[in-house]
């Protein structure tokens, strides 16, 4: 049996079974036949080649999808993400971690908001056996059945919680977590989440969702690009760029330093002041746990402007997996115990 943590964020696809983690770009679109699949040099970077038949269709997904498919698929709406499009990127994720009819127990987020009202829609979605072809680089096809025994669904932030609290056998290695009060800001592409967990327990008043992430300053950034270069960039192909702080367009080289501070800044300040707000009443936090892509990006900015001491960050650690991670070690600690 395989435990594995699934996070289908709007902006990448997360899953990890504790050795191994997969991360791609929430996207996809339809599989084309190659006329030549070799690297033009032996030297070509390798990409993530993920593709996947599904009742009869067959797609590309992540990074292949976005360079190789006329059709694309990405959304940031939450109703729209929930049947075909969550069932496909999982699947993707799934399958390259586990073999053909090896039974799978799974872990799984959502936004707070979004939490009840779609919890057992993607429980139901997910927990069956799924006949799907997996195709490699080569253009070798490959049945396999992937059997979802059992799906838990939990509060999305709570996976970060769970990572820092747990080890990867799923037993308690941090018992300071467990015992304090502890703030947790996830800022995703799409979303930010807000909530507390007091030794533990979720709280209600301390915890909710905003569509505010790494997207709005990504579009404040995509439109003046569009002013001065004419062209629509789409916003999940923009991170590179304002990471490096400039972009080519048409062989043209735009900087991109001011406007990504200024969009930058702005984010981080509207989120911390929803913290400040949101926990005016929650003096006595302990700490607060910025996490996610993007409470990575914006941890310098939000750190002088938030009420509360935050964690500091690890540069090396990539923020994106820390919601999967802990839906991971959560799920070895529910399920290792009454199994082994
Ligand atoms: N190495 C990286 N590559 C790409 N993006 C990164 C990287 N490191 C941080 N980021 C930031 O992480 C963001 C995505 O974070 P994350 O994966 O947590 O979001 P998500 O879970 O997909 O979104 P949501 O929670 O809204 O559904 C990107 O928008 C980008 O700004
Ligand atoms: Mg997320």
């Amino acid at each position: 049996m395989e435990i594995i943590g699934l996070d289908i964020g709007f902006g990448f696809t997360k899953a990890s079974n504790g050795k191994k983690s997969l991360i791609f770009k929430s996207v996809y679109g339809e599989a084309t036949d190659f006329q030549y699949r070799e690297p033009l040099l032996d030297g070509d970077r390798l990409e993530q080649y993920l593709q996947i038949d599904i009742d009869g269709n067959s797609y590309f997904v992540g990074e292949l999808a976005e360079r190789q498919s006329t059709n694309r698929f990405f959304t940031l709406d939450q109703a729209q993400f929930m049947d075909q499009p969550s069932r496909i990127l999982a699947l993707a994720a799934m399958s390259n971690l586990v073999e053909s009819n090896q039974a799978v127990k799974l872990v799984l987020g959502l936004p707070i908001s979004h939490y009840r009202k779609y919890k057992q829609k993607l429980h139901d979605l997910l927990k069956t056996t799924h006949d799907i072809i997996i195709t490699d680089s080569k253009g070798l096809c490959r049945e396999k059945k992937i059997k979802v025994a059992d799906v838990r669904v939990i509060p999305q932030p709570f996976g970060s919680i769970m990572n820092y609290m747990l080890n990867d056998q799923g037993k308690m290695s941090e018992q300071r977590f467990s015992k304090e009060k502890i703030g947790i800001i996830d800022v995703g592409f799409c979303t930010t989440d807000y909530t507390i967990s007091d030794k533990t327990r979720y709280s209600e008043r301390g915890s909710m969702s905003v569509q505010t992430g790494m997207s709005k300053a990504f579009a404040i950034i995509a439109t003046r690009l569009k002013d001065i270069s004419g062209v629509n960039v789409e916003l999940y192909r923009l991170f590179d760029s304002v990471h490096s702080g400039s972009i080519k367009i048409r062989g043209k080289s735009y900087d991109l330093k001011k406007v990504s501070q200024q969009a930058l800044g702005q984010l981080a300040a509207s989120i911390a002041s929803d913290a400040n707000r949101l926990w005016a009443d929650d003096w006595d936090m302990d700490e607060i746990i910025v996490t996610g892509g993007g409470g990575a990006v914006l941890a310098p900015f939000i750190q002088p402007l938030l009420e509360g001491n935050m964690l500091s960050l690890n540069p090396s650690h990539d923020y994106r997996l820390n919601n999967v991670q802990g839906y991971c070690k959560f799920g070895k600690s529910v399920w290792h115990t009454s199994d082994d």
